[in-house]
């Protein structure tokens, strides 16, 4: 696997299997997504594990998101760890979680005075009103846009009222998938994402984007919980 290009084998599931009755990323395609990222994890921990390699313009809105929160932030789909640890560093009482093993593995050995464990967006294991914050960046950039309000929701239920949410994704013209150099993912027009964010309960209060020659549009997002 070849994630610098962002290349990947086409998915050889069809839609029908992909997505689960309940919503959310079905077994099977989360399935698709973990073995993915498992058999990819090394070098994705080489390209992006540490924060020096990630934008600084990232970093800076990352910090200043999490800086003006008051309590607990999760790092979903925290993958190496690297936002947790930026966060936790700076002083945030963040946690990182992530399906992949092999991530939350790296990223305790990486980061030991840190905290990670295995986790989904669709089942964060918090109380209701638990979280000042939920940083979700590129972590829901694989779910199904019909499941897209199943996270949306949880993250809802695990953040207090006046408490954050940042998404990073990737943004486009259309709703349109693409393939990803790991799995299959989605642009999303910010309008829509953003209404999706609102009827879960939050108020979208700031859009950023960036688009860079050669490489997909960015979008951060940030939406307070109502
Ligand atoms: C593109 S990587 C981003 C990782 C990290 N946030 C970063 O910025 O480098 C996507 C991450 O989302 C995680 N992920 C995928 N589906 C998820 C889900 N349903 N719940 C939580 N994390 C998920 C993957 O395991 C992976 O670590």
């Amino acid at each position: 696997m070849d994630l610098s290009r962002a290349l990947a084998p086409r998915s050889r599931l069809g839609r029908a299997d992909r997505v689960g009755p309940g919503g959310g990323l079905s077994g099977m395609s989360l399935d698709v997504v973990r073995t993915a990222y498992a058999a990819g994890s090394a070098e994705y921990i080489a390209l992006f594990g540490r924060v020096d390699q990630v934008a600084e313009v990232d970093r800076d809105f990352i910090l200043a998101w999490a800086l003006g929160l008051q309590g607990p932030v999760l790092d979903v789909g925290c993958g190496p760890g690297q936002w947790t640890h930026l966060l936790s560093a700076a002083g945030v009482d963040a946690e990182g979680v992530d399906p992949v093993p092999e991530f939350v593995d790296s990223a305790r050995a990486s980061y030991p005075s840190d905290r990670y464990r295995v986790g989904l967006a669709e089942d964060l294991g918090v109380d209701d009103a638990a979280l000042a914050g939920v940083l979700a960046w590129y972590s829901l950039i694989h779910t199904e846009p019909e499941a897209i309000d199943v996270p949306l929701a949880e993250f809802s239920r695990c953040v207090r009222p006046g408490g954050g949410l940042a998404l990073g994704f990737f943004t486009g013209a259309r709703l349109e998938p693409f393939e990803h150099a790991v799995a299959t993912a989605y642009f999303w027009p910010i309008d829509l994402l953003a209404a999706r964010v609102e009827a879960a309960g939050f108020t979208v209060s700031r859009t950023s984007t960036r688009t860079e020659p050669g490489t997909r549009g960015h979008c951060a997002l940030l939406a307070i919980r109502r």
